[in-house]
């Protein structure tokens, strides 16, 4: 009776379990990002349009960010307010773009969302660019190394993204929007990372007040650089026919969803809602 019940139709061939290991653990990190991009772009609102709707703009300045609203300095107050408030728009579109639904049932609005998320994302570099270099508003010249490094490689994504789109590549225009996601998500995760970091160490641990710490440093290159390799193990991972690569690969997504998680909430407790409560 027993050997009847078990046929190999019902026997899972552990090959598939590292396939849906790895098809979890990604699921799995995709959830947990939607959730707190959507945190975040709620902090961008809130913060920055929420004054401005008010004709209040000077109040963006109780969160203490760097130079913000500036009594007198059209330009660059235009350029800080269309940096920032567009950046609620991409945290709740961009991963909408990873929804395997949303690419199958409804295309129409991949395309748009991913064509308004590149546009935002590309204007975002640059007036980020301009903000840190052309205004003057960093904390530090070492450590805004990083992000200058991040708003470049954007450029370089998002045109490549957008290119093969264009071209009808997919499988190399997915690779590159994946990129661009996660770069343009680069200042997300420095958050996370940061105020992660502050939560499991009780406070700082080679860190300075103008993030060019040890800790600063290494957080504002490996909040794109450790996605971006995560991601490219996922790639490398579908591409292998050793079931132990494929659970590595999906213990390290695990792992990566933990630690988004972990800095989810502390970003959240620590930095969101203090600020936001600064403003209202
Ligand atoms: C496209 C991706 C980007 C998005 C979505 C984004 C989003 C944001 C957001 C939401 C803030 C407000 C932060 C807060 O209140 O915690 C901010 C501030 C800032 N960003 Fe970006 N950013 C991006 C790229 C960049 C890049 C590439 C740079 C520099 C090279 C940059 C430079 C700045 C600066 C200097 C501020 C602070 C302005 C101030 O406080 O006066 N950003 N950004």
């Amino acid at each position: 009776m027993l050997s009847e019940a078990i046929t190999p139709t019902t026997i899972v061939n552990p090959f598939q379990r590292a396939k849906q290991a790895l098809h979890i653990s990604v699921s799995a990190w995709v959830a947990i990002a939607l959730i707190g991009q959507w945190f975040f772009a709620s902090y961008v609102f809130v913060l920055y349009a929420f004054p401005i709707a008010t004709g209040n703009a000077e109040l963006v300045n109780l969160a203490r960010p760097i130079m913000g609203y500036v009594a007198g300095d059209t330009f660059g107050n235009l350029m800080l307010f269309s940096h920032v408030i567009p950046a609620a728009l991409l945290s709740v579109g961009g991963v909408l773009q990873l929804l395997p639904v949303i690419r199958k049932k409804y295309p129409a609005v991949h395309r748009w969302n991913g064509r308004m998320f590149l546009t935002l994302g590309l204007l975002g570099a640059i007036s980020g660019l301009y903000l840190t270099w052309g205004r003057g508003a960093r904390l530090s010249d070492v450590g805004s190394l990083g992000i200058t490094l991040n708003g470049v490689l954007i450029l370089v994504a998002a045109v490549m993204a957008w290119r093969y789109a264009r071209a009808k590549q997919f499988n190399i225009h997915m690779r590159w929007a994946i990129h661009a996601f996660l770069l343009i998500n680069g200042v997300w995760f420095f958050r996370l990372f940061l105020m992660g970091w502050y939560a499991v160490n009780q406070g700082s641990n080679g860190n300075s007040a103008t993030l060019d710490g040890p800790m600063d440093l290494f957080f504002s290159f490996a909040c794109y650089g450790i996605p971006m390799l995560i991601a490219e193990a996922v790639f490398w991972a579908k591409r292998q026919q050793l079931a132990f690569r494929v659970w590595a690969v999906s213990a390290l997504t695990a792992l990566g969803a933990l630690i988004t998680l972990i800095g989810i909430v502390a970003a959240v407790f620590m930095m969101w809602i203090p600020r936001i409560s600064a403003v209202l």
